[in-house]
């Protein structure tokens, strides 16, 4: 209004720049996010009518100098123009604020649901931990619970073991006990039944002979008082044969030495082998265990006779440690346990009897190295 042209550079930079301004503003609305009834043609109509109202002013400024101020009815357009652009500004201005209000709405009901989930959230954490410390220590109670039964039954089990294995060492000890008494049995009968072949028996052939002997040869037809003579020598050798199976007197008589020396000496000839025999310490055993170590090398010389064509059978016998340890060794042919003839009793008979007098028996054999038998009695003060 001044009429001079630097007073005209807000009008030509707003010229220049509001074009780009106004289509940045326009780029912030999207279609849908304008006010209900307001149109961009409407504004794009004001704002391009105001422009033309300032270039009539300018131009009219410049054609009427100071005379512009009677254009009073040009001053009221721009004005009114001016004030419409302003309304629709001030809509864009209120609309844009009450969508920050509702996104601020938004805003804060989302932050309330999340305050209120993470609440509900951690409620059921505490909820789920609660129940989960439940769960534990109910279970643990059931484990120990479980655990003291398991216990219980085993100590049940336990007593009930060792109940059964005393019941079974004490059925164990009653039937060597048993044995025991048997095998006493048998010896006292085989005993009474020597006595009686030597008594009866024996002494009925040795009257016959006392009497053939006094009978005179020529008494008797030819060749028939020699034939007589020789059964009855025959009956009396099988009558003492009997009676020494039976029981061997020389154990009673003479001793264990005694009589192990005379039994295995009566079939060297024949079986062919060299013979030793060395017994010490024998005055520490008990007539029964004398007489299970003669019944034991009975059986032991039996087989060396059948199996083992030995050169040498050598018994020694002597206390150790508390114990009497007694051997038979032969150097036959030897033979392998496993291979052993089904059914065969002897070697099992003998592990037997020393068992029952709390003892052992091994058999160590070698093919071609020989057999060793080998007794362990406890002595009678240790047993
Ligand atoms: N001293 C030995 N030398 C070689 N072989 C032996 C000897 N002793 C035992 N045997 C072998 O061991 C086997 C078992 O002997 P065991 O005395 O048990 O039975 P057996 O003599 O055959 O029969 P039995 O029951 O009449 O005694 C024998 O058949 C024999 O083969
Ligand atoms: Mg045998």
């Amino acid at each position: 209004m001044t009429g001079l042209e630097e007073y005209l550079e807000p009008y030509a930079m707003a010229k220049e720049q509001l074009p780009s301004a106004y289509s940045h503003l326009k780029n912030q609305f999207k279609s849908d996010q304008l006010p209900a009834g307001f149109t961009w043609n409407e504004l794009d109509g004001l704002v391009e009518h105001r422009f033309e109202i300032s270039q009539r002013m300018v131009e009219k400024r410049l054609e009427l100098g100071a005379g512009v101020f009677q254009e009073v009815a040009l001053f009221n357009e721009g004005r009114k123009t001016m004030d419409k652009i302003r309304g629709k500004f001030s809509q864009l201005d209120l609309f844009q604020d009450s969508r920050i209000n509702n996104l601020n709405d938004s805003v804060h009901k989302l932050r309330t649901q999340a305050e209120t989930f993470s609440w509900i959230a951690a409620g059921i954490t505490a909820l789920m931990v609660g129940l989960a410390l439940f769960l534990l220590v109910h279970e643990r109670k059931a484990r120990t619970k479980l655990e003291w039964e398991l216990l219980e039954s085993n100590q049940r089990l336990e007593v009930k073991v060792s109940e059964r294995t005393k019941d079974l060492s004490e059925a164990k000890a009653r039937i060597s006990e048993f044995a025991l008494v048997q095998e006493n049995a048998i010896e006292e009968e085989r005993r009474r039944l020597a006595r009686e072949v030597h008594d009866q028996i024996g002494q009925i052939f040795t009257a016959i002979k006392l009497i053939i002997g006094s009978v005179q040869e020529n008494a008797l037809p030819e060749g028939q008082y020699k034939v007589l003579q020789s059964a009855l020598e025959s009956g009396i050798s099988s009558t003492r044969k009997i009676t020494a199976e039976l029981r061997p007197p020389l154990l009673d008589d003479l001793g264990l030495e005694a009589a192990l020396d005379s039994y295995i000496g009566q079939f060297a000839s024949s079986a062919g082998y060299q013979y030793e025999v060395e017994i010490k310490d024998v005055d520490k055993l008990t007539e029964t265990q004398a007489l299970t170590i003669f019944r034991i090398t009975q059986e032991a010389i039996s087989n060396i006779i059948k199996y083992a064509r030995a050169a040498n059978v050598v018994i020694n016998g002597l206390a150790v440690d508390g114990f009497y340890e007694f051997k038979i060794s032969d150097d036959g042919d030897g033979f392998e346990f496993d291979s052993r003839r089904p059914g065969a009793l002897g070697l099992i008979a003998m592990q037997e009897r020393a068992n029952l007098l709390n003892g052992d028996c091994k058999i160590e054999s070698r093919l071609t190295q020989g057999t060793t038998v080998t007794i362990h009695l406890p002595l009678a003060t240790d047993v």
